[in-house]
């Protein structure tokens, strides 16, 4: 058995198994996409690809960590092997995006991360179109292509570009249109582009000054999470509360403050 991991370990074996599975997800998407079901609502799909991927994920880890415990966006929670009880547990998301890749926009990723005790502490998102990707470990900072990030310089919440994303539940998406309805004259624009682990990326990088988003699952969130972290952004929901289903809001310290009181007024954690 493999003794305690380090983050510098589990981000090599995340960066290993993110690359291949991308590469997956790019030679399937090459050949054309199925869809195969429908998850939460008629709009929620789910192609052959996605299981596929999250299948080699699996199966990779499980080679090269057997026994660790693994949570996929498709299959849910699992043991990689003999349930050792084992301490590190790796979350995936095998195509983060799915929408985007259904339609051929290349705008998807494999998100994946390890997570030690509940803690996240390696991550990897690989966008399986153009190769990008964002990589951190804990207390290590974040990086890509070699390149240390650290988040927008903005300060002027009336300047930052402002990314977010939508749910798939139609009562959901009302309310949040009216969130960003009640912001979208504070900001300077608005982004929508679809893959909330590359969001998370983009903001780290400060090619989006911030980031919120309700609804978003620990696989959406896990590897993009600890990247914007590292990246030095602020990362919660509203009101001390950790980032997680019902808010995310991923800013430098200086815009985290003014957005989190704007999508406070505009009960952005509220509705369905
Ligand atoms: C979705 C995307 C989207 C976000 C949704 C997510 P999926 O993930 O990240 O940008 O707005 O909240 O569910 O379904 O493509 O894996």
């Amino acid at each position: 058995m493999p003794g305690a991991p380090s983050p510098d370990e589990l981000l090599d074996t995340a960066v290993e198994v993110a690359r291949r599975a991308a590469d997956t997800a790019r030679r399937m998407r090459a050949t054309g996409v199925d869809t195969v079901a429908t998850k939460s609502t008629v709009t929620d799909v789910v192609t052959a690809a996605d299981r596929a991927v999250e299948r080699e994920v699996v199966e990779m880890i499980g080679r090269m960590r057997p026994g660790d415990r693994v949570l996929g966006e498709e299959f849910g929670a699992g043991n990689t092997g003999d349930d050792t009880g084992g301490a590190v547990r790796w979350i995936v998301d095998p195509i983060d995006g799915t929408v985007n890749y259904l339609y051929g926009l290349p705008h998807y990723a494999v998100s994946l991360a390890a997570e030690v005790d509940g803690v996240v502490v390696a991550g990897v998102v690989r966008n399986g179109a153009t190769g990008d990707e964002w990589t951190a470990r804990l207390g290590g900072g974040a990086y890509r292509a070699g390149r240390r990030l650290a988040g927008s310089p903005e300060t002027d919440l009336g300047q930052a570009l402002v990314a977010t994303g939508f749910g798939y539940d139609p009562a959901r998406r009302r309310h949040q249109a009216g969130v960003l309805a009640g912001l979208i004259a504070d900001v300077r624009d608005v982004r929508r582009l679809g893959a909330a682990a590359i969001d998370l990326c983009l903001a780290a990088e400060g090619a989006v000054d911030a980031y919120f988003e309700k609804g978003l699952n620990p696989w959406d969130l896990a590897a993009g999470g600890l990247i914007a972290r590292e990246a030095g952004l602020l990362v919660a929901g509203l009101h001390g509360a950790p980032p997680g289903h019902d808010l995310v809001i991923a800013a430098p310290p200086a815009l985290f403050g003014p957005l989190h009181d704007r999508l406070a007024h505009h009960d952005a954690a509220g509705g369905p």
